[in-house]
Parts: structure tokens; sequence; C-alpha cells
């Protein structure tokens, strides 16, 4: 019984597959499904349509819009009222009418929002002001002008007393448009669809509160770039670019030039380039990327990143600069600043061999052994279908160390959408264990009493712990993991998620350097098209780590390294960059010789060869993934929690404009394209 089948959890416990297995299903279309999987979602009426309000004349809505178009300016808003002394004084904001309480036909209580969002105050609406009228026909939610005088309020508890002291006793309130009373904005399981992308955002302080930070993050990244010397200069590159194979699929735009398209820049790599050997010294840019690759919870198709170059420089000092950069964003915008000293550096090679993964979450522990030596040639043979395969194993911890706890969260683990898949590896499924004092052999007994006896050892197992076995063949690590380093990447975020193991805090900023600098071509990428089985692990334009690599090149280019360097912080990888190749020959022999791509296919960098060639500086450079960047800060789950308006769905569509949309046959002809 050596399978995952051997833990298999009784069916009693199996009540709550469903819900275990939606919560894995949620998790992976983010966290609005997350929460749709467990309630189902109230949905109010939503959509505009002219016949909702077919009563209403023209002459009555367009005489309402004229009385909304003027509306005084100059508002205050709710702390400034509170951080200044306004008692007593007339005042005027600009807000939305929220939660309206009648207390008779002469007095009503009514929450406001001011245009901020931020918090809200109430308005006291009596007999003296005579707004109470006009007060009940104003829909909650609809944006308002309220004109009043600033009152201490009777408060009923501490917490009212030091942030909600005061009211406005309401002298007038002037509608500017209506919220219709069939939208319900809050409450309890209202879940508004990514169509109503304006509903989500104005019901969450959360997600705007989010844009608001990321707009604060890019201030700082502007100060500490510009303040450097020499300072970098932010400079735009277009957008409508062409086709060119640096290595990811791209967007292309049709033009009315017959057989003539742009590209979409899935990176300013080739402009940021030319620009250093344009005479600039130093370059940034928050630059818009487009991908056309399959959503993830850490990738959009359409994204942003904190791109920049440096002439005259190598990796290390480009490594330095974003260093500065990460270290002046914690300072000024997180609770703890990153402590001091350099990042921590580990090569690539060490990254897979102990975690499995160039983009470890070191926090975890949770290390990746050898075991294949220790264990019994006709166990090996049970467990993979390989050949003198390589085994390695890693053990998890938990809270409570209670193994039957370990195996309800195995068994739930490996029937989720995320487990599930690890089972049918073609290099055999995992074998899985739970060390249990209370059992022969501690639960080690199908890997044979000397091997479980070195296997405890090596990995210090105690009661309740897990442990993993993987078998992959002998072959150099390629790719960003393995098997088993994706199971361990799983299982650490489910076991947090389950709350068998605790979350570990803090940020552990990690360089992963010493990259190989090709690897074997992927078919699932469109790399540069070469016949050489190799394609750029990074980018084509990626310079050979030292001059040894440089001879490698000639004479095994799989065993070249690259000065190639990824920043990391827990198990994310927020950027990467290298150093160039700045010399045209070099630049051209890797095209043609390394890569064997064909003539047209370099043809296309023919640009890049020219400013190579006209006496390019050495230069480096990094792109730090923005969005990845704020939303590791600010702790969310995915990319889309701090973008305004993220792509949705595996294909990347925006479900709010109902894009991408359809071709209609007059702009086929437009762009001379033919439908199928
Ligand atoms: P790279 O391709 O490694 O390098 O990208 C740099 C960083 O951009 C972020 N990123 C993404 N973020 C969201 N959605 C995506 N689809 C996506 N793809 C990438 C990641 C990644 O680390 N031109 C080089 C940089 C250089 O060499 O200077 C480049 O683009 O955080």
């Amino acid at each position: 019984m050596y399978l995952a089948r051997a833990v298999r959890c009784p069916p009693h416990l199996r009540a709550t597959y469903v819900e275990i297995s939606n919560y894995f299903r949620g998790r992976q279309l983010g966290r609005l499904s997350a929460l749709q999987a467990h309630s189902p979602p109230v949905r109010s009426f939503h959509e505009f349509s002219e016949k909702h309000r077919s009563n209403v004349t023209s002459s009555e809505f367009l005489d309402k819009f004229k009385q909304s178009m003027e509306f005084p300016q100059t508002p205050l808003d709710i702390d400034t009222l509170y951080s200044h002394d306004h008692e007593g004084q007339s005042v005027l904001l600009h807000g939305y009418l929220d939660k309206r309480d009648d207390m008779g036909k002469e007095l009503s209580f009514a929450r406001f929002y001011d245009h901020t969002m931020g918090r809200t105050i109430q308005l006291l609406s009596n007999s003296q002001s005579n707004t109470l009228p006009q007060l009940k026909k104003i829909s909650r939610g609809s944006p308002v002008v309220v004109r009043g005088t600033v009152k201490r309020r009777v408060t009923k508890t501490a917490e009212e007393e030091r942030t909600d002291y005061l009211e406005i006793a309401l002298e007038s309130i002037q509608p500017l448009n209506e919220f219709p009373r069939e939208i319900v904005l809050f409450g309890k399981n209202i879940v508004h669809p990514p169509k109503h992308r304006h509903l989500q955002l104005r019901s969450d302080k959360e997600l705007r509160d989010a844009l608001r930070f990321r707009a604060q993050a890019r201030n700082v990244c502007r100060e500490t770039l510009e303040q450097l010397k020499p300072a970098f200069v932010e400079i735009e590159t277009p957008l409508l670019f062409k086709s060119t194979p640096e290595g990811a699929r791209e967007f292309i735009v049709p033009t009315r030039k017959k057989g003539k398209a742009y590209a979409l820049p899935q990176s300013p790599q080739q402009y940021k380039q030319i620009l250093m050997a344009s005479g600039i010294p130093r370059y940034f840019q928050f630059a818009r990327c487009f991908r056309d690759e399959d959503l993830r919870a850490d990738r959009q198709p359409e994204f942003t990143q904190l791109d920049l170059e440096m002439a005259f420089a190598a990796g290390q000092d480009v490594m330095a600069v974003v260093e500065e950069l990460i270290r002046g964003l914690w300072g000024n915008m997180m609770p703890e600043p990153v402590p001091s000293g350099l990042f921590r550096r580990m090569t690539y090679q060490e990254a897979m061999t102990r975690y499995g993964s160039d983009k470890p979450d070191t926090r975890h522990g949770m290390e990746i052994h050898r075991v294949e030596h220790l264990l019994p040639a006709d166990l090996v043979s049970k467990i993979t279908p390989l050949t003198d395969p390589i085994v390695e194993a890693f053990k998890m911890d938990t809270v409570e160390q209670l193994p039957s706890a370990t195996r309800e969260f195995v068994s739930r683990f490996f029937d989720s959408t995320e487990g599930e898949p690890f089972n049918k590896n073609p290099d055999g499924a995992p074998g899985i264990f739970i060390y249990d004092e209370g059992q022969p052999l501690k639960g080690l007994g199908p890997l044979g009493f000397e091997a479980a006896e070195k296997i405890q050892e090596m990995l210090d197992l105690s009661h309740g712990d897990l442990l993993i076995l993987q078998a992959r063949p002998q072959a150099p690590f390629a790719g960003g993991a393995t098997q088993l380093g994706s199971i361990r990447r799983a299982m650490a975020a489910a076991s947090i998620a389950e709350d068998l193991r605790e979350a570990p805090p803090g940020f552990e900023f990690l360089w992963i350097v010493d990259f190989p600098l090709f690897s074997p071509t992927d078919a699932s990428e469109p790399g540069q098209g070469g016949t050489a089985g190799l394609s750029a692990t990074h980018h084509p334009f990626t310079a050979p780590k030292t001059s040894s690599d440089v001879d490698l090149l000639s004479q095994d280019p799989t065993k070249a390294l690259a000065d190639h360097y990824d920043l990391v912080v827990n198990g994310v990888e927020l950027g990467g960059g290298s150093r160039r190749i700045h010399c045209a020959l070099t630049q051209n022999y890797i095209f043609k010789e390394i890569l064997k791509m064909p003539k047209e296919r370099i043809d296309e960098f023919q640009h890049l060869l020219n400013a190579l060639w006209a006496g390019c500086p050495p230069h480096a450079g990094f792109a730090l993934g923005f969005d990845r960047l704020i939303t590791v800060m600010l702790g969310k789950e995915s990319v889309r929690d701090v973008i305004a308006f993220p792509k949705i769905g595996k294909k990347g569509e925006d479900a709010m404009v109902k894009a991408p949309g359809k071709i209609s046959e007059e702009v086929a002809r437009l762009y001379n394209i033919k439908l199928k």
C-alpha cells in the first residue's frame, strides 16, 4: 500500500469534500468566486434599459439633467470636518446618500458618504429646515450635494464618541443623479458579477484602497529612481510595435495596409536597449505589456512593469538599484522595513534542488532531499516506470501533529482539482506516508525497515508529519518547477488555507541567479523559432555570465550560465532582468549559430542589431512586475485585486465591456481580414 490510495479517508469524512473542492475551485477563480462557491450570490437588478423608465418623459429627465449640471463647488470632506474645528459652521459636502431612518413625520436621520467614500457622517433633517420631503425623494446611493451646520450629536458608544460624534443639520440637499432602487449595493451575500465592475469597486472599499495604494507606490518608485545619481529618466516607448520572436505569444493589431499588422509589446525590451545605444544613461518606465497567455492568479494578458535599464552597467549594478527601490517601498509604505544587508542570493541549481522551484517560498522549510539511494530497488520499480530515476522527498509538519488530521487533509487535497492532476504524473504518482507512532514501523512500512529508519533520521520526522516521495528522470533541471516542487508549493498553500499550518510571517527577498542561458524548447511556448531545440531561458538578448560561459557557447551552449537574475519574494517572481549582449556580432551569433533561427526571423531584429552595431555601451536592466508587487505588498490573492479593470476567465475577457468583441464584416473588410 504505497500510493496515495493508501491514505484515502473513510466515506464519513467526505461530507465536506464538495465544500473543499469548491474551495479549491474558488481559489483558482479568485476571491470573488470563492465567496460565490460558499454562499449563493443574491443578484440584484442591474442593467440599464430605457424600458425601465418608460413612464418618465424626455422633458422630465432632461429637466432633471439640467438641474444637476449646476452645483456648488469647494466641498469639504469628513476627515477635514473632524481635524479642524467646524462645529457651528455651515459646510458644503459632495457625496452619496446612504441609509435613512425616519423617526416620524418630521424627523429623519440619514448616513452620508463624502465624495472620498472613506467614511460616513449623520445627516439630521427636521421640520425647521423643511428638508425632509426632498430627502425622502432621494434614493440610497444617489450622488448629492449637502449643505448644513456641523453639530455635536448624542453618541451611544465609546467608538462613536471617538470617531462619529459630529452630525450635519441639513439645510439643503441637491440630488445630482439617481441610484436605482433596484440595485442592492451592500449586504450579506451580495456579490456583484465582473460585468458590473463599477459596483464591485463602489461596494468594496478595500478594492478602492488598493488602487490608491498602487498610485502611491508608483510615486515612491518614481521619486527613488529620479533621486539616484545619475538620475533615471522616464521615457515612454511605443505600444504599436511589431512582431518579433522575443519569447512570449503576442497580440497582433491589424492595420488598413494589406498584409501589415502591428504587435503590442510583450515588454519594452528592445526599445530600452536601443535607448542605451542612443546616449540615454538610465531609463525607466511604467510600461504596459501584453502577452497572449492563459490567465492565472498572478498573470494578466495586459499588465504593468516598472521597467528600467542602465548603460555602462552589469547585473550587479542593476540588482543594487532594485534593492534600493524595494527598500524605499517597504520603508515608506509597509509596517516593517526590509532588514538591512544585501538580499540573499541562490543559484537556480540550488533553488531547484532544495525546493523544486525557481521561485521558492523559503519560509515554509519543507526542503527536498534525494532518497533513491536509500530505497529498495523493488520499491522504486513500484513507484515509477522510469529506469534509474531520481527519487526525492519532503516532509510537512502540522500544528496539531495529529496523524488523523494529516490523513484527512491529504485525502481532500488529492481529491481536489488542484491536487488530483499530481496523481496522473507519467513518472509515477506521489508516494504519501503519514508518520504515526501508533502504527507498525511508524506508518513507513512500505519503505522497508532500513529505508524507513534512514529517511526518518534524514528528515527528522515526528508524529503527524506528512512525507511525500516523487520520482523524476535523471536529467538536468529545466523550466520553473519539478513535479515535487509543485506539490510542495500547492500543499503549503492548501495546508495554510485549512489552518493545518500557520502562515509564515514576513517577506523573504531572494535573488535567483545563474540560470542556464538556454533551455530545451518547450512546445507550448513560442520561443525564438530556431531549429536548435533550444530557446533563451530569459530572452535572447541576455549575456552569458562570465567569459568561460562565452567559451561554452561554441562548445556546449546548454551548459552556459546567464547573467540573469530574478527577484523572488515568498514564492512570487516579482521581477526579472539580465545583463545584455551589447555587441551586434555576438548577438547575431546567438540568433544564427546557437538558436539556429531562420534568416527571416533574425531580420525581424535588424533594428536592434543596427543599434548595437553603432557602438552601444554595455548595459543591463530589470523589470518589476508592478501588479504582482502591489499584490504582495497588500497580501492579496490575485493581481486582479489590485487592477481597476482586470481581465477574467482563461481566455482573458473583460466581462464589463465585453472585450474581445466580434469583428463585423465591415471592419474585417477595412482591415483586410478574412473571417472564417
Ligand atoms: P519577464 O518576462 O521576466 O522579463 O517579466 C518581468 C516581470 O513581469 C511580470 N510579469 C507579469 N505580470 C503579470 N502578468 C503577466 N502575464 C506577466 N508576465 C510577466 C513578472 C515578471 O517577473 N524584458 C524583461 C525584463 C528585462 O530583462 O529587463 C521581461 O519582461 O513579475
